[in-house]
């Protein structure tokens, strides 16, 4: 199982544009008279336009004291708003990290794509000075559902041409890593405020994306392989618990039969100990061995001794 796409949301992955939805939003509810916070916002985040709208009429008792020629003024007059907001935008405003992510994943030979339900996201793009780095662009004016539906996440990877499973999604809203996950594809979080399910790879900010790391990451999610960090306790419990070693740090406690792994080759520690201590011993395993464990060979091709 390999990694061959990444498919990157718009507005609060790549650029902070999330909080420019919320200013226009609010601009107007305030004009309405309507309760509208940053809690309510979350509910917002990779929602379509109108449907946003519902959300707060919806929040506000209001869902049906308009007609849908009176919402859609609404939502032209949220958009102007938006529109002025984004109008400073520069390459500048790129979040930290996601320009080493996405260079390292193309040198990689990765596909990128962007998934985001906003009609304004080609002219976001295009003042951020990335467009032509996509290799396919996702089309909101003819995407029917808003996340949580994967639909969007489909597209992308049917026009990528690539099977859900070797796409992973990167989100910073609780609709969207549903939508990813639904898509039958691992995702990573920013900063997601979970209320149903985690991401695969929860990160707090993209300036954590880290391309090597992810590969390990993503690996471990789908062969159930635990990633632990530092001062990290860990029990063997039922038959083994398999570690990758590329990311345990001298201070995680192992307790119980466990099988750390790096790449093809493993190191079998049958008793208690520490990352570097006794009782562990290095042998290397067939292929075919670690496929009975579910162990996948790590992307980046290592296959080099552990240290233990
Ligand atoms: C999503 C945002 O990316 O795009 C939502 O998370 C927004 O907040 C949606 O409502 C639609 O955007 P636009 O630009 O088409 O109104
Ligand atoms: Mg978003």
């Amino acid at each position: 199982m390999k990694t061959k796409a990444i498919i990157f949301d718009l507005d609060g992955v790549i650029t902070d544009s999330a909080k420019y939805h919320f200013e226009a939003w609010k601009e107007l509810a305030d004009r309405l008279g309507y309760k509208f916070d940053e809690d309510d916002n979350e509910r917002l985040k990779g929602v379509s336009r109108l449907d946003s709208l519902n959300i707060i009429l919806e929040i506000n008792n209001a869902l049906d004291a308009f007609t849908l020629e009176e919402k859609e003024a609404m939502c032209t007059e949220k958009n102007d708003n938006y529109v002025n907001l984004i109008a400073k935008v520069t390459p500048e405003d790129i979040l930290p990290g996601i320009a080493k992510f996405m260079a390292d994943a193309k040198a990689a030979g990765l596909k990128l794509a962007v998934a985001s339900v906003s009609k304004n996201a080609p002219a976001l793009l295009t003042s951020l000075g990335i467009i032509d780095e996509f290799d396919y662009i996702a089309d909101a004016r003819k995407i029917s559902k808003s996340k949580p539906d994967p639909e969007i996440f489909t597209v992308c990877a049917e026009s990528l041409g690539i099977a859900p499973e070797n796409c992973v999604g990167v989100e910073d809203s609780q609709a969207g890593i549903e939508a990813i996950n639904a898509a039958g594809m691992k995702s990573i979080g920013i900063n997601v405020t979970v209320t149903s399910i985690t991401p695969d790879l929860p990160l707090k900010s993209t300036a954590e994306l880290d391309f090597g790391k992810l590969c390990r990451a993503v690996e471990c999610a789908l062969a159930e392989i635990d990633v632990v960090t530092d001062g990290e306790r860990v029990d063997g419990g039922g038959e083994y618990v398999v570690v990758d070693t590329r990311v345990i740090c001298e201070s995680v406690i192992f307790v119980g039969p466990v099988v750390f792994v790096r790449g093809a080759e493993c190191v079998l520690a049958d008793s208690s100990g520490v990352a570097d201590g006794d009782g562990l011993k290095l042998c290397t395993i067939a292929e075919g061995v670690c496929a009975d464990l579910g162990i996948i060979r790590a992307l980046d091709g290592s296959n080099s001794g552990v240290s233990a």
